[in-house]
């Protein structure tokens, strides 16, 4: 096959209508290169629910974004991501690009098995996504003026899915990214009442944070009828990971694409110019 047959080959993106899914399927288009997108809806299916929907979705691709649903910390999610990258590399896909969380050693416990795959590997660790506010499971808090979560003062450094998606991009196309580990987290801590306070500024609204206990939250999603493994998961991540391990920045932006990372401020003023939280009171 020629250098150019093989650029033609497309490159498979899971959880392409994602948060970083979508952003890095537009970026990898709008460079001509043919993108599949890896999900439920997507033509294939791919269910990670369902081994069987797999070698479709991998069939003919040459690389492939590892994006887990709906998160690496749920029980079998590191032998699904194992299983899914041997498959991947039997049918001969070279380079595989693993989206990964901070401070989660069941999502470290998926690195390692795609580190062994005998694939060309690039680790993302993610801090959380400052699209969560936006894009994800506090984009009601937020609209609603009140963020009630069971964190208190622990900084977390939110990294941009702007971010991640360059990042991703870069490792899909460029070697020099194979191998490589990157730890990405934004250029500062902020605790999520300072993200609240960024987000009541950016829109001009009235948005307050309130720390609750674990059992209040619990409560609150049961009552707004979270799926019980989903409450799971949150109660999870606000009880381990959130418990201060991840209290510091780190230069996996700067170090996989050469800038700095975007900051929460900017994130916020971009996101409120779209009207995603409404208008201001
Ligand atoms: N959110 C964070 O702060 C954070 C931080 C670090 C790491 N992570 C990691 O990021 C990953 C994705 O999390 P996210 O919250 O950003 O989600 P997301 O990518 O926004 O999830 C939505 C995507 O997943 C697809 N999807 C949903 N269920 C699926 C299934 N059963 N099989 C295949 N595709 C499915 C959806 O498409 P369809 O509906 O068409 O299937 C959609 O493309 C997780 O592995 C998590 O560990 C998240």
């Amino acid at each position: 096959m020629t250098a150019s047959q093989h650029d033609m080959k497309p490159i498979l993106i899971l959880g392409g209508t994602g948060k970083t899914g979508r952003r890095i399927a537009e970026q990898l288009a709008a460079h001509g290169l043919p993108v599949r997108i890896g999900s439920r809806s997507a033509t294939p299916s791919f269910d990670w629910e369902d081994p069987k929907t797999w070698a479709a979705a991998l069939d003919g691709v040459r690389a492939a974004y590892v994006c887990y649903y709906p998160d690496l910390t749920v029980p079998g999610a590191d032998e699904a991501v194992g299983a899914f990258a041997q498959l991947a590399v039997a049918m001969g896909v070279k380079r595989l690009v693993l989206l990964s969380g901070r401070g989660e050693p069941a999502a470290q416990r998926a690195e390692e098995l795609v580190q062994q795959s005998g694939a060309d590997w690039t680790i993302l660790r993610c801090s959380w996504f400052m699209q969560n506010f936006s894009e994800s499971f506090l984009l009601d808090a937020v609209l609603s003026g009140e963020v009630a979560l069971p964190v208190g003062a622990v900084g977390e450094p939110f990294v941009d899915c702007d971010d991640i998606a360059d990042a991703a991009v870069a490792a899909l196309t460029d070697d020099r990214h194979i191998g490589h580990l990157y730890e990405l987290t934004g250029p500062r801590l902020l605790t999520f009442a300072e993200a609240a306070a960024e987000i009541a500024r950016a829109t001009g609204r009235d948005i307050r944070f309130v720390e609750i206990s674990i059992g209040d939250f619990k409560a609150g999603l049961i009552a707004a009828q979270l799926p019980e493994d989903l409450v799971g998961l949150l109660m999870m991540l606000f009880t381990e990971v959130l418990d201060g391990r991840n209290q510091h920045v780190v230069d996996g932006v700067s170090r996989a694409l050469g800038r700095p990372a975007r900051d929460f401020t900017d994130y916020a003023n971009n996101a409120a110019a779209t009207g995603i939280w409404g208008e201001a009171q």
